[in-house]
């Protein structure tokens, strides 16, 4: 979206305006026989939508390349859409464009969409353990996960406390030890990472439970803490159902030791 908005904003040197909607889209006839491998099911249909120049009907057909660019050397690499075009590829999407030099140009993207209701049956088996009442320490410092986690957990009934590098989570353990059951870790934190916060917490409580959980697939120092004796490791981003799975899986580790 943002790279979206750049092109958007690089075309109206002027100004002008950006629209950005969403909307269901079911698949029509002419949709299906331009995307052969389209399926009939609802899309997800972002729009981004500008006022500006416009592309040249010529170049319209490039415009996905990866390094085609009209920019000056120095103002674009040429990589904006064709990353575009690859995320939504391998979210088995659908992208197009549509241009009237002069006037603007709108990007479609469409991503299929998601069935609630055919997933929940999956979820509604509820887990052997329940989460409610467990208290878990979250640490990251990046707001946005720690806001999401907060949030989700909360809504199974968990009290969460957060920390925002290792070394604030260490305090914290320090003065809740007894009443923590789980702490969820990200590894690459400033301050203190997450590998020396785990020292301290073994020291503190040496059968404490420890989930990490980083952005990084499995690196030396996510191995170390796995090898100390964490219990678990979950690569970001995972979904609320993957770290519900985690959290139960490992705390029904505990309580039958
Ligand atoms: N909304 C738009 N309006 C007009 N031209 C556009 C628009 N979006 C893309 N283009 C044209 O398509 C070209 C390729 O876009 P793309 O985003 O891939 O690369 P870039 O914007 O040139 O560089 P980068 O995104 O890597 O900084 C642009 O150079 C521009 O000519
Ligand atoms: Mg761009």
């Amino acid at each position: 979206i943002i790279n979206l908005c750049v092109n958007a904003r690089d075309a109206m040197p002027e100004g002008g305006e950006i629209s950005i909607r969403t909307e269901l889209f079911a698949p029509d006839q002419a949709f299906l026989d331009q995307h052969p491998d389209a399926k009939q099911k609802p899309y997800v249909l972002l729009t981004v939508e500008d006022t500006g120049c416009g592309i040249n009907e010529k170049i319209l057909p490039r415009i996905f390349d990866p390094f085609f660019t009209t920019k000056e050397v120095g103002k674009g690499t040429g990589l904006g859409l064709a990353m575009v075009y690859g995320i939504v590829q391998n979210h088995e999407g659908f992208c197009t464009i549509a241009s009237t030099p002069g006037r603007g140009t709108t990007v479609k993207i469409y991503l299929p969409g998601i069935d609630r209701d055919a997933e929940k049956p999956a979820d509604s088996p509820s887990p052997s353990l329940s989460l409610a009442d467990k208290t878990i320490l979250i640490v990251d410092d990046e707001p946005m996960v720690v806001a999401m986690l907060k949030n989700h957990l909360e809504s199974v009934g968990c009290k969460v406390l957060t920390a925002e590098n290792g070394k604030v989570a260490v305090d914290m353990f320090q003065d809740n030890k007894d009443r923590i059951d789980l702490i969820i870790l990200d590894i690459n934190m400033p301050v203190m990472c997450g590998r020396d916060a785990y020292q301290h917490f073994i020291r503190i409580k040496p059968d404490i439970r420890v989930l990490v959980s980083t952005g990084y697939i499995m690196n030396e120092d996510t191995m170390e803490v796995l090898n100390m004796g964490a219990q678990g490791f979950l690569q970001k981003p995972y979904t609320m159902k993957d770290i519900n799975a985690r959290i139960t899986e490992i705390l029904s580790q505990d309580s039958a030791n």
